[in-house]
């Protein structure tokens, strides 16, 4: 080993010093801003260390450079005019966006250095051999499931599920073909049509496998391809001998499975289920469920009447979904938090731990306005909560608590949901009867107990403020 080659090594492991670091200063909303910066610092140091190498090392031809430059400052210029652009409540798909991004280029990687070994009829061992085929499978069913992924949270691909006679069987097919031509690819080390046919049967079962995802299911395989993209990554290190990726793949890989497994269970999911084809959902009775809702017993309530409630209530349940994130409601909402505790009732928050479209989404919410951790409960404690509630308060969210998740059958049958039907009684913001991201009815807008308050969230919950103003001291 050369001079050259210690110090570019040891330079690599400082920038993945900085993402270990960096990943775990992200625990805590505190923290997390800081640990971003130092993870982007470590990456600009391996990026600056890589492009020294390949100067070094190969010098490479012009042409080559001319396409990286080009490409560094098409894609730099891209990210940072849409990551400071993008609103708040797209970037789930953003975050889907960047890991197609992600694991197609892990991917095109190890297919550019397969050709390069064929090119030149250089025999390939197992040790690239192996992580290229796993990384071209990997990439990219990441990259095509992302994609899809990415549509359905922003509306252009439907978030229902989506299938159709025999997708299982293409399913089978499609993981067939890419193990068969896989390990042929592995054994034969230099046939690029065989790496070919790995490429399009991925790519197939990437869509396959997220068309059919819907309701409870999709924050699952959100995290699953999160977690694959960093599996790519690793993979791409791999096959091209670079410390820096595998450390930061292995840590993308590693951190998205636990999120991946912790969300599964909190939603009642099995991921081989999901992945082999959406099981649990059932979009057509949902659609027909959406279809039934009588709305006849719809009880309408005004602010005024919302403020009646709160200000004589004892034991108030705040419950955010997405429509809070829409609306940007999150200081709105803590601002009549704060006056009802200024008058001695008892305000919680129940978060789901999917509620909103991304992990954490209510938490990093709330945070941003200030509401201590402490009146944030989590699913379980927050269900022992509801018995002792004279109101829940939904806001801008649906799913979470739809009673319907305990019967068979729909697309959120099986998911834990928040009890907010065992609360005294129930007010509901939103601005309209229509349904969340599972497409589906609420039976609980049409019960007794409710009262449902159409309005924007950030506009509903001033309304309100200003009420109760004028039923308590404070
Ligand atoms: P949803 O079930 O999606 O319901 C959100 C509700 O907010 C809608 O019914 C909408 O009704 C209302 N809304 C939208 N904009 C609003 C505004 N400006 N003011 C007031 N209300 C507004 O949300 P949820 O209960 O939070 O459930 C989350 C869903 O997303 C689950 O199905 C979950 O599986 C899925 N999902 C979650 C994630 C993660 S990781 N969290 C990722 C992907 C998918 P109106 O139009 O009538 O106002």
């Amino acid at each position: 080993m050369t001079l050259f080659d210690f110090v570019i090594g040891v330079v690599f492991l400082a920038a993945a010093t900085l993402f270990v670091v960096g990943l775990h200063l992200m625990r805590l909303p505190s923290t997390a801003r800081r640990g971003n910066l130092i993870s982007a610092a470590g990456m600009a140091i391996a990026v600056v260390a890589t492009i020294v190498f390949s100067v070094v090392d190969s010098g490479g031809h012009w042409l080559g450079w001319l396409a990286l430059v080009a490409g560094a400052a098409l894609g730099g210029a891209f990210g940072v005019v849409r990551a400071r652009t993008v609103k708040m409540t797209d970037i789930p798909q953003l975050v889907s966006v960047f890991n197609a991004v992600g694991g197609g280029a892990a991917a095109v990687v190890a297919f550019a250095d397969f050709l390069q070994h064929a090119e030149r009829n250089s025999a390939l061992g197992l040790t690239s051999s192996v992580p290229i085929v796993l990384d071209v499978v990997i990439g990219s069913i990441t990259f095509s499931g992302s994609l899809i992924a990415a549509g359905k949270l922003q509306g252009i691909v439907s978030g229902s599920p989506i299938t159709f006679p025999g997708a299982r069987i293409v399913n089978v097919l499609a993981i067939a073909v890419a193990l068969v031509a896989g390990v042929f690819a592995i054994v034969v080390g230099d046939n690029v049509l065989l790496l070919v046919a790995v490429l399009a049967a991925s790519l197939l079962f990437g869509v396959l496998m997220v068309l059919p995802i819907g309701g409870a299911d999709a924050p699952v395989i959100v995290s699953l391809l999160n977690a694959l993209t960093g599996l790519a990554v690793a993979m791409a290190g791999f096959a091209i001998d670079n410390q820096a990726l595998i450390i930061a793949g292995a840590l993308v890989g590693a951190a998205g499975t636990i999120l991946t497994l912790q969300m599964a269970k909190a939603m009642n999911r099995s991921v081989p289920a999901i992945v082999l084809g959406g099981f649990g959902t059932g979009d057509v009775k949902s659609a027909a469920a959406g279809n039934a809702q009588d709305l006849s017993t719809v009880h309408a309530v005004s602010a005024d009447d919302v403020a009646v409630q709160l200000a004589y209530a004892q034991h108030v349940m705040i419950v955010p979904g997405y429509g809070l994130a829409a609306a940007q409601a999150q200081h709105e909402v803590a601002e009549l938090a704060k006056l009802l505790m200024a008058n001695g009732i008892d305000v919680r928050y129940a978060i789901h731990p999917v509620a909103g479209r991304m992990p954490g989404h209510m938490n990093v919410l709330l945070a941003e306005a200030n509401v201590p951790y402490d009146q944030m409960l989590q699913l379980d404690e927050a269900n022992v909560a509801f018995d002792n509630c004279d109101v829940a308060l939904v806001v801008g969210a649906n799913d979470v608590y739809n009673p319907d998740a305990r019967e068979p059958g729909n697309a959120v049958s099986g998911m834990p949901i928040l009890d907010v039907d065992h609360a005294k009684s129930v007010v509901i913001l939103k601005r309209s009867m229509r349904p969340g991201y599972a497409n589906i009815s609420n039976p609980l807008f049409t019960d007794p107990k409710t009262g449902m308050y159409f309005a924007d969230a950030k506009v509903g919950l001033a309304a309100i403020t200003a009420a109760v103003k004028e039923y308590v001291t404070a």
